[in-house]
C-alpha cells in the first residue's frame, strides 16, 4: 500500500491526504504551502509574526512603525503599553493571505496555522483579529494551534465564512480535545479536523519534559476510540515523526484521514530557512538535537543544541515585536534578562540561559526548531563534492510521501 491508495475527504472534496505542517515564523513560506496545494495536498501558511513576514515579503514597514511609536518605552522593562494596531494587524494578516491565495493553483488547499500562544498584549482582541483577517482574505482553513483558546469559535461565530471554511484543531491528548468540544459546544459546529500532535514534531511540543514517555500511535487510537462510542465523526490527522510514505500508511490503515508532516520539508527548496541552515539541519546528529524549555511560552521546545538562539542575552526587543506578551506586558524572557542584567552590572551582552527572546530568534532564524528525526534528512538527498547537500523540491519530497512503499526514500537525482 501506498500513501496514493488513500484519499482525505472534506465533504464531496477529495484530497491526497499529505497535509504539510505550519511552522513559523515565515519556515513553511507561501511557495511550499502552494505546491502543496498543487499537488492535491493541503499546505499552511503561519500567521506568526506577521507584520514581520509582509515587511519582509511586501515591503510594508509595520515593524518600523511599531518601533517609532514605542520608541519611549524601549528604556523601560514595563511593556504594558505596547501594543499592536489592530487596523494594521488586519491589513498584514489580508495581504499575506491573499497573496497567497490568489496565486493557488490545483485542487489541494491552503490553511493558515494560528498559533494562539502568540497573546501579542492584548491575546482577545488580536486573535479575533487574526481569524477573522484571515477568513476575509479567503483562507480555505486554519488550523488553531497551540495554546488553544478555548472560546475561538466564539470570536468568529458571527462571520459569514464560519460554517463554510474549513477549521481546525492541534491538540495532544484526548483530555484537550474534550475540553475543546465542550467549551465550543454552543456553537454547533464541530472542528472539520482535528490534527493530533505526538512528542516527536517540531516547534513547541503539547508535552511535559516528559514527552519521551508518550506515543503518537497510543494517543491517536485513545482519541479514535473515544469519537467512534460518541459517534462522532471528524477526520484525525496525526503528526509528529511521520518520515516515510509507509510511516503514514501504517496510520492511514489505522483510521487516519491523513498525515501532517513538516521536518522532512524543512531542508526543501522552498521552504523558509536560510540555505546555511538547512545545511545544519543536513549535518545534525540524534545527539544534536534536544527538548528544552528556553521557549518563554512555557511550552517545552525542540531543537537543534547549536543555535544561536541558546544562552543568548538580547535586549528584549518587544517595541519591534512582543507577539509574547501576556496582556498585561509581561513575557517570561524579560524577567529572565532583567535577572541577569541586574546580576552583572556594567556586562553589554550578558548570557541569558533558563529563556530565551522567541520572537527576535525565530525572526532571525536563529532558534532552530526541528523534528525529532531531523537526524535522519541527510539519508533523503544526496551530497555534493563540496560537503553540502542538495535540496530537494517540495514537489520531490511531496511525491515520496505519496507513492513510496517499504519504507523507502527516493533520493533526488
Ligand atoms: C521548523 C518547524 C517549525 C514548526 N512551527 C510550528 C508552528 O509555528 N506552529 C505549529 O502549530 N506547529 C509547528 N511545527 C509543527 C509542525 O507543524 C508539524 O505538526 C510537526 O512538526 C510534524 O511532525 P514532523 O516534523 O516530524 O513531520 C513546526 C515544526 C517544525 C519542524
Amino acid at each position: 500500500m501506498r500513501v496514493d491508495d488513500f484519499r482525505l475527504m472534506f465533504g464531496k472534496q477529495e484530497l491526497v491526504p499529505i497535509v504539510i505542517g505550519g511552522m513559523g515564523v515565515d519556515i513553511s513560506t507561501a511557495s511550499l504551502a502552494l505546491e502543496a496545494a498543487r499537488l492535491g495536498g493541503i499546505g499552511h501558511l503561519s500567521d506568526a509574526m506577521i507584520k514581520t513576514v509582509t515587511d519582509r515579503r511586501f515591503n510594508t514597514k509595520y515593524v518600523r512603525d511599531k518601533i517609532l511609536k514605542y520608541k519611549a518605552q524601549a528604556a523601560s522593562m514595563d511593556k504594558s503599553e505596547v501594543k499592536f494596531d489592530l487596523g494594521y494587524l488586519t491589513e498584514a494578516t489580508k495581504l499575506h493571505v491573499s497573496k497567497a491565495m490568489e496565486a493557488k493553483r490545483g485542487a489541494g488547499m491552503i490553511f493558515v496555522n494560528c498559533m494562539e500562544k502568540l497573546t501579542m498584549n492584548a491575546p482577545k482582541e488580536t486573535l479575533r483579529v487574526r481569524l477573522r483577517a484571515a477568513l476575509d482574505a479567503g483562507i480555505d482553513g486554519i488550523t488553531l494551534a497551540a495554546g488553544l483558546h478555548l472560546g475561538s469559535f466564539q470570536l468568529i461565530e458571527d462571520h459569514p465564512r464560519f460554517r463554510h471554511a474549513f477549521l481546525g484543531v492541534i491538540v495532544s491528548s484526548l483530555r484537550a480535545l474534550q475540553l475543546f468540544l465542550r467549551k465550543t459546544a454552543s456553537c454547533n459546529r464541530l472542528p472539520d479536523y482535528v490534527v493530533v500532535e505526538g512528542p516527536l514534531a517540531g516547534g513547541h511540543l503539547g508535552f511535559g519534559m516528559d514527552w519521551a514517555k508518550y506515543d503518537l500511535a497510543t494517543i491517536v487510537a485513545e482519541i479514535k476510540a473515544w469519537m467512534t462510542a460518541q459517534k462522532i465523526n471528524i477526520p484525525l490527522i496525526p503528526a509528529g515523526g511521520i518520515f516515510t510514505g509507509s510511516d503514514a500508511v501504517n496510520f492511514l490503515q489505522n483510521g487516519a484521514s491523513a498525515v501532517q508532516v513538516a521536518t522532512r520539508f524543512t531542508i526543501s527548496k522552498e521552504c523558509g530557512l536560510p540555505e546555511d541552515v538547512k545545511q545544519e539541519y543536513f549535518r545534525a546528529n540524534e545527539g544534536d538535537i534536544e527538548v528544552n524549555q528556553i521557549s518563554p511560552t512555557g511550552y517545552p521546545m525542540r531543537m537543534l543544541k547549536s543555535s544561536p538562539a541558546i544562552g543568548s542575552g538580547l535586549r528584549p526587543n518587544c517595541e519591534a515585536y512582543g507577539y509574547l506578551l501576556d496582556g498585561n506586558g509581561r513575557c517570561a524572557y524579560i524577567d529572565a534578562y532583567n535577572r541577569e542584567a541586574a546580576a552583572n552590572p556594567g556586562v553589554a551582552r550578558v548570557t541569558v540561559t533558563d529563556k530565551t527572546c522567541l520572537c527576535t530568534q525565530m525572526r532571525n532564524f536563529d532558534l532552530w526548531t526541528c523534528g525529532h528525526y531531523t537526524y535522519r534528512l541527510k539519508d533523503t538527498t544526496r551530497q555534493l563534492e563540496d560537503g553540502t547537500y542538495l535540496l530537494p523540491s517540495a514537489e520531490h519530497i511531496f511525491k515520496d510521501y505519496q507513492f513510496s512503499t517499504d519504507n523507502k526514500i527516493v533520493v533526488p537525482a
